[in-house]
This record gives structure tokens, sequence and C-alpha cells, in this order.
């Protein structure tokens, strides 16, 4: 496969890597260039990639199938994002996107590879299967959250709904998760999707999340976090979200002690308290109708 290294670190640098990052990127790129087996492997994982852009259900064939799913994995897939990157804002100009909103949607890629420093203290990639929902190109960064164009299994079409981690070094991408900026991000999304996506019948906004939770809700009374929950109308369907709750929170995957995980703020008081007593968190489903926001249906 014929990659251009520097490209492939230009467009890092429009990816959302950090400075920390992106020596990591060059580095990788290199290794893997010179070892031919890896980029026949490469190539093979970056057409399967370009083959699942339009495809919003992420049904198609896996790019990483065979690649053990653990931290430090991810090298030939950030890889195979990188050099297929143009090819998804391609696709998105396509739909009349500007130009630079389509790279910052990509952008989640460079995030997911700060997500990794922070869980394991040093550069990799771990959130690859994530990603192809962002390669899919359906998706979009606007302000606060997140969106992506989706399916559901019984067919309906959702406008499915992210939030980012926010940042406690003061980089501009993330923060706090205030009322104002989300109703700024489903405004801005509603007329989005109207103008790029016409085509997608979603009435809905989705949300699939351990934020939805009642109990969160409940034990942060007044905190962002419970008015964000108090957006969504929910669905029945409840399932065991203690992992999510101490991943978001902690950024700690199991298995974790919870005697060594902080407790300075009340979420992380309210996290690790809760499952020391034997209780659960769960995920929810909800919904907000597209028609509250300017420009829905
Ligand atoms: C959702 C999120 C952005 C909300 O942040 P926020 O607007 O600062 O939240 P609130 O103002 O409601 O915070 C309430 C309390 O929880 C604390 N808190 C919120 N998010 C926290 C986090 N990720 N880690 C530790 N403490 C957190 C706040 O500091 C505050 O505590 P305090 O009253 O002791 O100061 C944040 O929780 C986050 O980054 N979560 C991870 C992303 C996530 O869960 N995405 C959904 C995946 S499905």
């Amino acid at each position: 496969m014929d990659i251009d290294l520097r490209r492939v670190v230009a467009d890092a640098g429009r990816l959302g890597f950090s400075e920390q990052d992106l020596p990591g990127v060059e580095r990788m790129a290199a290794n893997v260039l010179t070892a031919p087996d890896l980029s026949a492997d490469l190539a093979g994982r970056a057409e399967l990639l370009r083959a699942g852009i339009g495809r919003f259900a992420v049904d198609g064939p896996d790019p990483w199938a065979g690649l053990p799913d653990q931290p430090d994995a991810g090298a030939i897939p950030m890889l195979a994002l990188l050099v297929t990157a143009p090819d998804v804002v391609a696709y998105q100009l396509g739909r009349g996107v500007p130009e630079v909103q389509a790279w910052r949607n990509l952008s989640d890629l460079g995030r997911q590879v700060w997500v990794h420093r922070l869980a394991y203290g040093r550069f990799g990639l771990h959130n690859q299967g994530w990603l192809r929902t962002v390669w899919a190109g359906g998706f979009a960064w606007l302000g606060r959250l997140q969106l992506n164009v989706q399916p559901l299994p019984d067919g309906e079409w959702v406008l499915s709904t992210h939030i980012p981690r926010r940042r406690s070094d003061g980089a501009p991408r993330s923060g706090a998760l205030s009322p104002d900026a989300v109703d700024d991000s489903l405004v801005r999304a509603t007329r989005f999707y109207a103008t790029h996506f016409p085509d997608l019948p979603a009435t809905h906004f989705w949300c699939h999340s351990w934020l939805l939770a009642p109990e969160l809700a409940a034990a942060l009374p007044g905190s962002n976090i419970a008015a964000f929950q108090q957006r969504w109308t929910l669905d029945d369907q409840v399932e065991r979200g203690d992992d999510d709750a101490v991943y978001f929170t902690f950024a700690q995957r199991v298995p974790y002690d919870l005697r060594r995980l902080p407790r300075t703020t009340s979420l992380e008081q309210a996290v690790a308290s809760r499952i020391e007593q034997g209780e659960h968190w769960t995920l929810r489903s909800g919904r907000i109708p597209r028609a509250v926001f300017p420009g829905g249906r």
C-alpha cells in the first residue's frame, strides 16, 4: 500500500491528536510501513473501512476481525483510520458539510488516543470498535455533544447522542455539560441533519447511557448531570451499568480496585459508594423529539 507518511502525520494534526501523541503517530507509521506483512494487512483493513462509508447501521464486514481487543493493540486500526480519513471527509463534503466541520467530526480519533493515555498512561488506541461508527460518515461533533444517524434494531432511524468526556486541563473541546451547551448542540444537530442528511428520517434524538439512569440524577440533585438525565423520556429497558459508571468517572476498566479510586468529587463518591454497598448503577435509553427544536420535524 502506498502511504504518504507526511500526509498521515499532517492529517493526525487535524484529527484531534494532542502534541503529546503526534510523535507516537509518526513512530508507529514508520514501523508499520517498513514491515511488508503489516503494510498489506493495513491495506486490507483500510479497504473494509472505505466500504463501510455510508453504511450507517455499521453492519458490514468488521475491519478489525482477528485483531486482539485489548489496550495497545490499536496500531493497525489507528493507521487504517488515519489513511481513510480523507475518504470519509470527501463523503461528508459530498453531502455539503463544510470541510472544517468534516475534519472536526472525525477528530474523535485523536480524542480516543487521549482517552487511552488517560486510562493506561501511554500512547495507544483501544476504542477502535466505536470508531467504526464515526467512520461510517453520519457522525457529527457539534459543540458539547456528538451525534450519529443510525437505525435501531427495529428499523427506526434516530439521532444517537454521545457525551464526550470532560477534560480537566482547560482544553476547549470539552468541559461541563451545562444545559445551555446541551441546548446549543441539539439545536445545531437538528439543523445539521436536516441540511446534510435530509434523506434519513430520524424524528428523535436517542441516547443509551449510564448518564440517563434516574438513580444518578437522584444522587446529584441540581447538577448538570441531573438536568441532562431529566431531558430524556426513558424506555423500559434496564441494564447493569456499574462498569460504565466506573469507566466514565475514573477512566478505569475492569478489573478495578474500588478502594483505590479517588473520592474527591460528589460523583466519585456516589459511584464508588453505591457499588461498595452492593447496589448497582444502570444503563438506560431515552428519547427527545427532534420537533422541539427549530427546524425539527
Ligand atoms: C458528563 C460530564 C461531562 C458532566 O460533567 P459536569 O458538567 O462537570 O457534571 P456536573 O456539574 O453535573 O458534576 C456534578 C459533580 O460530579 C463531578 N463530576 C462530573 N463528572 C465527573 C467525572 N468525569 N469525574 C469525576 N467527577 C466528575 C463534578 O465535579 C461535580 O462534583 P462536585 O459537586 O463535588 O464538584 C462528565 O461527567 C463526564 O465527562 N463524563 C464522562 C463522559 C460520559 O459519561 N459520557 C457518556 C458515555 S455513555
